[in-house]
């Protein structure tokens, strides 16, 4: 079962509620809001008032991608806010391991990304204890930049790695997914797409996006 995650990084925020509540009616798996401190990635997007925010529009599961340095300074902040799934960066975490633990001991599931150059070899040791691992088809900072062609071997050797280890673990990609990428992640092993623009755009209503983005799958 693939599950699409609409990113509100696109939306129109002078109405964020309504978008949400769009993207639950249309199917939306769970809701991912995007994090960003301009220092580890070039751009300022949002905070955990954001994530509280959202909380109050739906019950869909809520992802915190955590596109910032020191994350674990900040675990407890988006735990409260209401997030169920935190994700932070694998290229920020010298502990990863203990944020991991630290994300779980705040009863949330725990995610890691990976940027577009970062091999998925860096998380051998950890796999077992992870909900899920995000895989950057772009780099990470804005919503509709093209596709990084080079994620798709990624995507199947971490498919490889988790099936033959039978271990529970989501594949999320994001960045540049849209219709015609869909079917190249799906088929490389992703389960999570996340999809902003392809999901909040001037071209279509909402649920015609995520209909065009189903059929893609
Ligand atoms: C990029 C963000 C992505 C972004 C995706 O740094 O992490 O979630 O919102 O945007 P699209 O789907 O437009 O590439």
């Amino acid at each position: 079962m693939v599950g699409l995650v609409p990113s509100i990084l696109s939306a129109d925020f002078t109405r964020l509620g309504e978008q949400v509540r769009e993207a639950e009616a249309a199917g939306a798996q769970r809701i991912q809001i995007d994090v960003m401190d301009g220092h580890f990635v070039p751009n300022i997007s949002m905070g955990a008032m954001v994530v509280a925010a959202v909380r109050r529009c739906t019950s869909l599961p809520l992802e915190a991608h955590l596109m910032i340095t020191n994350p674990q300074e900040y675990i407890e902040t988006f735990a409260k806010a209401g997030a169920d799934v935190i994700i932070v960066h694998q290229e920020v975490c010298p502990h990863l391991h203990r944020v991991i633990q630290q994300i779980k001991g705040c009863g949330k599931q725990a995610g890691v990304a990976l940027n577009p150059s970062t091999p998925v070899a860096m998380l051998v040791d950890i796999l077992n204890l992870l909900d899920l691992v995000l895989v950057m088809t772009v780099n990470p900072g804005f919503g509709g930049q093209d596709f990084i062609p080079e994620a798709l071997p990624k995507i199947s050797r971490l498919r490889q790695m988790i099936d033959t280890r039978n271990l529970h673990c989501d594949i999320e990609v994001d960045g540049g997914i849209h219709e015609k990428t869909v079917p190249q992640v799906v088929q490389a092993g992703a389960n999570l797409l996340v999809a902003g623009s392809a999901v909040y755009n001037e071209k279509e209503s909402v649920e015609q996006a995520m209909a065009r983005l189903r059929n893609a799958i």
